[in-house]
């Protein structure tokens, strides 16, 4: 598929498809309009027999329309005029892109990107509406035979146009095209490693992943750190996770240094769990297939690295993926196991099944020593109490400094890639005490409360001399059986806007 943007009037088109938006209440847009006039007035009758009336969601192809250059025409439902907000929108875009595809069409162009949505200007629109309309049609087939494969793909449509009101807007309109793009793809390969199953997504295939995207991208350097060079750094904590398994785990380190030599990275470190059975502390049979999908907060880091490198931003950004699995077997850690972490501190492993905080802790004790990044942020599919607490709408955050969530928030709503904080009190710290080891890697007290913020308060003890954020995606990173490809637009988001703020000072 192929995207562009152009600015021309609905009625002179030549495409296969041109899609419009109609308010509740049968209200034509502008475009929908102008449609109505040179064809005499069909839309309007159209509605009149009952066929749409514009709620939102609700779509109608019409064929050979006369006076039009176009084959179809795409009739939008975009709810009342006074409600479009960027759920609204992204929902009307959403419905046109399954409509769309249950045409034969070849190219389209779409004026849904013309509306006033509540906030949000042109360059948002387009952005939204590429990555919408490239999400809504994002297949997984890797694991199908090759012809169920071939059927699953989407028909047809090949070129997708979104129009712009005035020539003059053009260039923020490809710019902004550009940085969606650039995010999609990440997003896709974020999302492929996630709903690649733990046979194949290995730690060994993640950091081939890596290895593949720095010889293929410019400007992306990458080292993978075996368990031999972990054993010397001390990684205690993480290679006790990969003992019980029989997949070497690897750190994968990718940097990428278009910034000002000298300027601290950005450092962006991800749980890379390929498959979590739980360990010894073994998790129930019921949706523990789901598990492949605990190596989301890696596969996010890699499919950011991946548009940073596209995109060609200038700024210095350090990509740490801590990948293994956790099994159950006769090397695998037990409750009660005593390690020792990079940074010296004991853990008591009182749940096999809390290994993500064990296999971070590492990765970002390694972060912090050979990178000293101006600020990390690390994601991770760290609690099912995360889900509990928030669901799946927003990504959990928790950070050890203001300005820092802020940002993170801020560039969420930006893209429609949410967080919601939670407190990271020092009231927490007394929980993970163990009464063996420096600390526990479970809560010591009050069972199962604030689950999400205990994990976090372990991560804080490893990340106290950075300026440290921490994102559990456990509710965000897959819907269903499916990867999300979250969080790669809110992490590119975020380093937009630090590129924008550093050139405006
Ligand atoms: N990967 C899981 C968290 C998870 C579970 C994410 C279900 C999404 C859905 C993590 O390694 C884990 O098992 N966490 C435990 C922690 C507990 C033992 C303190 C959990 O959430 O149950
Ligand atoms: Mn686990
Ligand atoms: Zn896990």
């Amino acid at each position: 598929m192929e995207y562009f943007v152009k600015s021309g009037n609905p009625e002179k088109q030549r495409v296969a498809c041109i899609i419009v938006g109609i308010f509740e209440r049968r209200t034509l847009t502008p475009q929908a309009e102008a449609i109505d006039q040179v064809a005499g007035g069909v839309i309007a009758s159209v509605m009149r027999r009952g066929d749409l009336d514009g709620r939102l969601g609700q779509t109608l192809v019409l064929h050979a329309l006369p006076g039009l250059f176009a084959d179809r025409v795409l009739l939008v439902g975009l709810g009342k005029e006074r409600n479009l907000d960027d759920n609204s929108y992204r929902k009307a875009v959403a419905a046109s892109a399954r409509a769309l595809s249950g045409t034969g069409a070849i190219d389209a162009v779409s004026y849904l990107t013309h509306l006033d949505v509540k906030g949000r200007d042109l360059t948002w629109n387009v952005q939204q509406a590429q990555m919408t309309m490239h999400g809504q049609w994002y297949r997984f087939d890797q694991c199908r035979g090759e012809k169920p494969a071939k059927d699953n793909q989407e028909p047809k449509l090949e070129r997708m146009t979104f129009d712009v009101p005035r020539r003059t807007d053009l260039p923020a309109a490809e710019e902004a095209l550009a940085q969606a793009l650039a995010i999609s793809h990440g997003q896709d390969l974020a999302r492929d490693l996630g709903n690649l199953p733990g046979n194949l997504c290995t730690p060994t295939y993640l950091a081939q992943t890596a290895s593949g995207l720095a010889k293929a991208s410019s400007g992306l350097k990458v080292k993978i750190l075996e368990e031999e060079e972990m054993e010397k750094l001390g990684m205690g904590a993480l290679l006790s996770v990969s003992r019980g398994s029989r997949q070497p785990a690897k750190l994968i380190v990718m940097e990428y240094m278009k910034g000002k030599k000298g300027d601290k990275p950005v450092a962006l470190v991800g749980k890379g769990l390929t498959f979590d059975a739980g360990g010894i502390s073994l998790k129930p049979a019921d949706r523990m297939d789901e598990m492949k999908f605990d190596m989301c907060g890696g596969a996010a880091v890699i499919g950011a690295m991946k548009a940073l490198s596209e995109l060609k931003l200038p700024i210095n950004v350090v990509g740490v993926v801590a990948a293994s699995e956790n099994l159950p077997d006769g090397e695998a850690n037990k409750p009660g196991d005593v390690v020792t972490s990079m940074a010296g501190i004991t853990i008591e492993v009182l749940n096999t099944d809390a290994e993500g905080r064990l296999i971070l802790a590492d990765a970002l004790t390694y972060t912090e020593r050979n990178y000293d990044p101006a600020v990390c942020i690390d994601m991770a599919t760290l609690t099912g109490a995360c889900v509990v607490a928030l669901g799946g709408y927003p990504s959990g955050l928790m950070s050890n400094q203001p300005a820092l969530a802020r940002a993170i928030t801020t560039a969420g709503e930006q893209i429609g890639d949410r967080t919601w904080e939670l407190p990271l009190w020092p009231e927490y710290d007394d929980h993970i005490k163990s009464p063996c080891a420096d600390i526990a890697n479970i809560a010591t007290r009050n069972g199962r409360e604030g689950g999400a913020i205990i994990a976090a308060t372990f991560l804080h003890r490893f990340t106290k001399r950075m300026k440290w954020a921490h994102l559990d995606i456990a509710g965000t990173a897959w819907i269903g059986k499916k990867s999300t490809g979250r969080p790669v637009p809110l992490l590119i988001q975020f380093l937009l806007n630090r590129v924008a703020k550093q050139s405006a000072e």
